[in-house]
């Protein structure tokens, strides 16, 4: 049995990867991507980000989203869809131009709109805002806070609502929250706000880009969850992004740690009763997101360059069978 056989036994609704566009060329990547007894569910990791969706005002273009979205319905991998909003990845002409907030609001919903339009049904999730907290959960400064204030994050989930599958859960998604810190209680206590005023929420994905030394623990994790799966939010959570980085070189020492550290972040979900399900953020390290953005860094995946897999493959494999 493959990684999300294993965590569908163990009582998960799937285990997934991210893929991009740049690999569907990769045939050997692909078969590895659509084996459905390891990824039972697929994110794309740019193809529904808005520059590339809506490249022109009102000008949509869903080409990279399908790229993905579509052979994965096709293949039965569930679909967690990324992102509506957030502060990057964004196309000139909405950086560029100086907005009012009126028409940034209307520009957010006709995006929202659209996109959910078109991906009705297709999502077991969307990940309707990503990262709007700095990690002192103060909210970062980017456009869509200069422009509307605080409350363009319920105003996307209020439009996300409207316009998506009645089904799809919508989740808010951040990295540094898998741990109890101010980032973390600034996302309760805004998830708090929304139930008070009946914003519709329905999850948080905890990103877990971890770095072998620095992860979170396994009751980091259990504790950041409970601050949302108990009373009174209730809300599901997931992990969304799940990679383990190391310095290079990779050692056999730190490949052994970065498994126990996938292998403690994996048991925490599994251990979770509202923990939904776990997503490596690619699986394939020549392709992962790391070493572009942490220089020195890398590795972070479960499968080698020589696509062989890692330790931490079947470590994951060992949590999700005990
Ligand atoms: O589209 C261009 C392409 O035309 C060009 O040939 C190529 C040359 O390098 O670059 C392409 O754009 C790249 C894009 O990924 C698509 O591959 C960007 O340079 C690159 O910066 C971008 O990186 C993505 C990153 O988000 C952007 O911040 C990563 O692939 C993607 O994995 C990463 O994903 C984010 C999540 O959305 C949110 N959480 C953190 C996570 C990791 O940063």
């Amino acid at each position: 049995p493959g990684l999300d056989d294993l965590a569908k036994e163990a009582g998960l609704l799937y285990f997934g990867t991210a893929i991009d566009n740049i690999s569907l060329n990769n045939t050997k990547y692909l078969s590895i991507a659509h084996n459905t007894s390891d990824f039972g569910q697929i994110t794309p990791s740019n193809g529904q980000k808005w520059m590339y969706i809506e490249p022109a005002r009102n000008v949509f273009n869903y080409s990279m989203g399908d790229a993905i979205i579509k052979p994965a319905k096709k293949n039965g991998q569930m679909r967690r869809c990324h992102t509506f909003l957030w502060h990057n990845q964004l196309p000139d002409w909405l950086t560029k131009t100086n907005y009012t907030k009126t028409e940034l609001i209307k520009i957010l919903e006709n995006h929202i709109k659209n996109e959910a339009t078109h991906y009705k049904n297709d999502c077991y999730a969307w990940d309707v805002v990503n990262e709007a907290f700095n990690d002192d959960g103060t909210y970062r400064k980017d456009l869509w806070l200069d422009t509307i204030g605080p409350e363009y994050i319920p105003l996307a989930f209020k439009f996300a609502r409207k316009y998506v599958g009645r089904e799809t859960k919508l989740y808010y998604n951040d990295y540094g929250i898998e741990r109890v810190n101010n980032k973390s209680l600034a996302v309760q206590a805004m998830v708090q706000k929304f139930l008070n005023e009946d914003i519709p929420i329905d999850g948080v994905g905890f990103q877990a880009h971890f770095t072998v030394g620095r992860a979170p623990t396994y009751d980091d994790l259990r504790n950041s969850m409970k601050l949302f799966t108990t009373k009174p939010l209730e809300l599901e959570v997931a992990l969304t992004e799940l990679d383990v980085r190391i310095q290079l070189p990779g050692t056999e020492e730190k490949l052994k740690a970065q498994a126990d550290v996938y292998g403690a972040s994996v048991k925490a979900c599994m251990d979770e009763e509202e923990c939904v399900g776990v997503t490596v953020w690619d699986f394939w390290d020549p392709v992962s997101w790391v070493p572009d953005t942490f220089p020195g860094y890398g590795d972070a995946c479960l499968w080698d360059k020589e696509y062989k897999r890692k330790p931490a493959y079947f470590k994951i494999a060992e949590v999700l069978s005990a």
